[in-house]
Parts: structure tokens; sequence; C-alpha cells
């Protein structure tokens, strides 16, 4: 066990960020701290890496998007009340961003909040989704609709996990690692272009080094933005259009980051006059990890997104923008401005 890094949110509460190399026994340690421990893990991941602890009670469950609803997580609930979990037990939960957002909502609801483990099981969230508290489930056709930002106690990275990971979920996941060299570490951009996802894929030493700085990046910016007032804000770039493109679309969440980065990247040219070598480099980063860049949209459908945004304050969305490679600005645009801003989209192919 080595410690990756972690963060504060208040004086006596720290999240701990560890990297694993054997599964069983680290949720065996976990259970000798607490009379009852549920784990909670995606049933395909289930299959590959079977929970033996027999000291655990193992919930297997569907995952993917569909789990991010109230119809659920309600049979979830129930079987927690059945197995008697309570304020003394600990929930280990085991998957991929979908899951672990669907089980820290209810991890921090049920008896007002029970001590939380995560283990990511994909690239995405590893780097992103399991670190900083945010959970959410959809609602109404929008993404994260409700939700909470509750701190897991310890979020264990197992790295073995990449190893069966589909090669859609590695490149959306690298839409994220992208993302963090695009608004804080122009270092990582860099080293970035050197690579593509197939020498990656057979680096495993360089990838632990990126997911490692990734990891570091989220926790200084949650350690010392936990509310997300605003230098946390940073970390939506791209999610702004991405959260539309990933409901109205269906793709993975990455995929659609990627795309919203795009636009991001346009509109900073636009509204920074940033050097016009900024997209390009973006998109020939985007391409070299296989994340698509171009995708069939529909104004309509996006614009109508957009109007119901979460992070909108009356007509106005703090939009996420660069300055310059490796450092984010927040700037407010009225929804009107946006919906130019995609019209010009469409008219000259940004992303279509
Ligand atoms: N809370 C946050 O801060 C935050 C940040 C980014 C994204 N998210 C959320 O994360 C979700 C996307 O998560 P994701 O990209 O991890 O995808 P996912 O959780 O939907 O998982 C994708 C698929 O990969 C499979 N899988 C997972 N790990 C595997 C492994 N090791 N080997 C083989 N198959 C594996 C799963 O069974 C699933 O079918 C979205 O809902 C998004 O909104 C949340």
């Amino acid at each position: 066990m080595k410690k990756i890094s972690n963060y504060q949110v208040t004086i006596n509460y720290e999240t701990e960020i560890i990297e694993i190399d054997d599964l069983n026994f680290f949720v065996d340690m976990i259970s000798l701290r607490s009379k009852k421990t549920i784990c909670i893990i995606d049933r395909n991941l289930s299959v590959l890496y079977p929970v033996t602890s027999k000291k655990v009670h193992v919930l297997e469950v569907e995952s993917g998007e569909s789990i991010k609803t109230m119809e659920s997580v309600r049979p979830l609930i129930q079987s927690f009340l059945d197995h008697q979990i309570d304020r003394s037990s600990t929930m280990i939960v085991i998957g991929g961003g979908a899951l672990t957002d669907a089980i820290g909502f209810i991890a921090s609801i049920y008896l007002r909040g029970i001590r939380m483990i995560v283990v990511p099981s994909t690239l995405l969230s590893m780097v992103d989704a399991a670190i900083g508290g945010k959970n959410g489930l959809n609602f109404a056709q929008a993404k994260n609709q409700l939700g909470t930002i509750y701190q897991p106690e310890t979020i264990a990275i197992f790295p073995k996990f990449l190893e069966t990971l589909p090669e859609v979920e590695w490149t959306s996941g690298f839409a994220e690692i992208i993302k963090y060299g695009l608004i804080a570490d122009s270092d990582l951009c860099l080293e970035l272009l050197d690579f593509d996802l197939a020498k990656i894929q057979n680096d495993p030493t360089k990838m632990m080094t990126w997911m490692t700085k990734c990891i570091q990046i989220k926790s200084r910016i949650v350690q010392q933005d936990p509310t997300d007032k605003a230098l946390r804000k940073t970390l939506n770039f791209g999610h702004t259009i991405g959260h539309v493109l990933e409901s109205s679309y269906n793709i993975p969440h990455g995929h659609a980051v990627g795309l919203g980065m795009i636009v991001a990247g346009y509109i900073s040219e636009r509204e920074f006059q940033i050097d016009n070598t900024i997209v390009p480099l973006m998109i020939r980063l985007l391409n070299q990890f296989q994340i698509p860049t171009q995708i069939d949209w529909n104004y309509a459908a996006i614009a109508n997104g957009i109007r119901k945004d979460k992070k909108r304050a009356n007509e106005i969305i703090d939009f996420v923008l660069l300055n310059k490679i490796g450092e984010a600005v927040i700037k407010q645009l009225t929804l009107t401005q946006i919906e130019e801003y995609l019209h010009i989209a469409k008219t000259e192919q940004w992303i279509s």
C-alpha cells in the first residue's frame, strides 16, 4: 500500500488516496475496522475480480449510467436496511464513476451518512470521478440533478483494473487526463504529445505517474475549494456542453467532455484571443488518444439542454475557458451568448 495523495476539507476530516496491489487483502483489512462491512461491486467486475472476504457482505449490481436513477438506488437502500447496516458499518464501493456516483449519494443520505471507502475501477473514475466527494443521480433527463458532496474516508487505486478495461473506457478516461493538462499542467500536455493510446497501454509505470499527477491536481483543487465556489469550477472545463452531449447522444462521459473542450477552446479564442494553435493542439491530443473530435449534433437539442444546466444561475452560466495551456479561467456567459456560440459552432463545424 502506497500513499498517492490526500486532501482535507475540514479540520478534522481527511481523505487519503492510496495505491493497492491486492484487492482482497485491502477489503479484508477494511472489514477488520468495523463490525459490519458491505461491499457494493459492479457485476461485470465481480466476475473478473471476485471479492472473496468472508467477513464482508457482497452486493453485486448492474452498473453504467442506468444505476444513477432514484428507481435503481431504491432497492439498494432497502438491502442496506435488510442487512442491518448501521452508522457503525462501513460501505465499500468498487466500480466506475457511475456506480461511485450512485453509491456516494446513498452513503451520504443513508442514516445521514455512513463511512465510505471507494475503489474506482475505470481510468476516468481513478483520475476524476472518485476524487473529491461529488456524487449524483440523473433526473428528468438531465445529468447529476440530485447529489451531495460527501467525502470518502479512503480512495484506493488498484491499477490492475486497467488490464481488463475496454478500449472505449481507456479513451474516455484520457479525455479527463488531457483536461488536467489543459487547465492546470502544461508540462503534462507536452508529455502527452509524445504518446498515443497503444504506447501508454504498454507503459504502466508512466501511466501510474500520470494518474498520480492528475489525482494530486484534483486533491489540491478540492482541498482549496471543497464546495465548488470558485477554483473547483475549473475542473468543469468541457463539461457544460459535454454533459448535454452525454445525455442527448448517450456517449461516454469522457468523449462528451472531449467534444465540449473543443467548443470551449474555440470560445476561448473569441473571448480571450488565445493563441490559435491551442485548439489544433487540443484536437491533436484527443486524436492521439482516440477520443472523437466530431459528432453529428442538433443545435436545438443542445441549446435546450444547456438551459437545464444545474450550474445556471438565472440566465448566466460560469463557463470554463482557457487563458493559455495550463491555465483555466471562469467567464460568466449569458444563455444568449452561449446560444450564439452554438450557432457559430454549427456554421463553422467546430465539432461536426
Ligand atoms: N463525481 C464526479 O466528480 C464525476 C466526475 C466525472 C465523471 N463522473 C461520472 O462518472 C460516470 C462515468 O463513469 P465511468 O467512465 O467510470 O464509466 P462507468 O462507471 O459507466 O463504467 C463503464 C463500463 O466499464 C465497466 N468496467 C468498469 N471497470 C472495469 C474494469 N476494470 N474492467 C472491465 N470493465 C470495467 C463497467 O461495468 C461499465 O460497463 C458518469 O456518470 C459521470 O457523470 C462523475
